[in-house]
């Protein structure tokens, strides 16, 4: 199995810094409270990368596993779980998340920074099946990522622009797709779930980055 993430994966979470500020890592970590996780539920985290959102999760107490192609990207989890003064337990699965088929046994399925590095069918496919990972009734599935430009057309064409360099720069580092930006909210309610919780984050005066919680219904 190829690493994309090998040359730049060890540096991913201080790239996105620069590039974000903290609004990335906060945004990641957005519906991960006690509001909406409880010690004990089952979390899963598609695409993992360094984990930032892992680590909140396995310190309120959740029953966390993690999903990643990248070995790299594994790697730097562990290097943050031996490094924190809490003994957390993350379960790693070295995978590709359409090989993950634990069907309805999460209480909340995450997908930050995750869903934009595929072209839209595979992205469809890959929304489809971790909505399948997520329990019926209870659980819910959280998409940390770019948000869908809206505003002024100067304020969206600005989105867009911020968005591209970006994409193009993964592109060419990982292969990762260049498309448009994703509506995520209208991607959740077109799986079936209700949009409960969102939150934006802005980057230079700019409404960049949103998490958005769905929840999914019984049956
Ligand atoms: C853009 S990074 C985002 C990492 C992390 N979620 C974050 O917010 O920092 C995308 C991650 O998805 C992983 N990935 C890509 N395709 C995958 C797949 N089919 N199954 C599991 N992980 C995958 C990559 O290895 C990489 O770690």
């Amino acid at each position: 199995m190829g690493d994309k993430y090998k040359w730049i994966g060890p540096a991913y979470d201080f790239l996105s810094t620069i590039y974000g500020g903290e609004s990335i890592h906060n945004c990641k970590r957005a519906m991960l409270t006690v509001e909406h996780v409880k010690p004990g539920d089952k979390v899963l985290i598609a695409g993992v990368g360094h984990g930032k959102d892992a680590i909140r999760a396995a310190e309120i107490g959740a029953d966390v596993t993690v999903v990643d192609l990248s070995e790299t990207m594994l790697t730097k989890l562990q290097e943050a779980v031996d490094k924190h003064p809490q003994d957390l337990k993350i379960r790693k699965i070295h995978s590709d998340i359409l090989k993950v088929d634990e069907l309805e046994q999460y209480d909340m399925v995450i997908a930050n920074f995750f869903l934009n590095v595929f072209y839209e069918d595979l992205m469809s496919q890959i929304l489809a099946h971790l909505v399948k990972l997520v329990k019926p009734g209870t659980g819910k599935m959280v998409i940390g990522d770019f948000s869908y430009p809206e505003g002024n057309i100067i304020k969206r064409n600005l989105q867009k622009f911020y968005w591209y360099i970006a994409a193009l720069i993964f592109y060419f580092a990982t292969d990762n797709a260049v498309h448009k930006i994703y509506n995520y909210p209208e991607l959740l309610k077109k799986h079936g779930l209700k949009i409960k919780d969102r939150k934006d984050f802005s980057y230079l005066g700019l409404s960049c980055y949103a998490s958005v919680l769905g929840e999914k219904s019984a049956g």
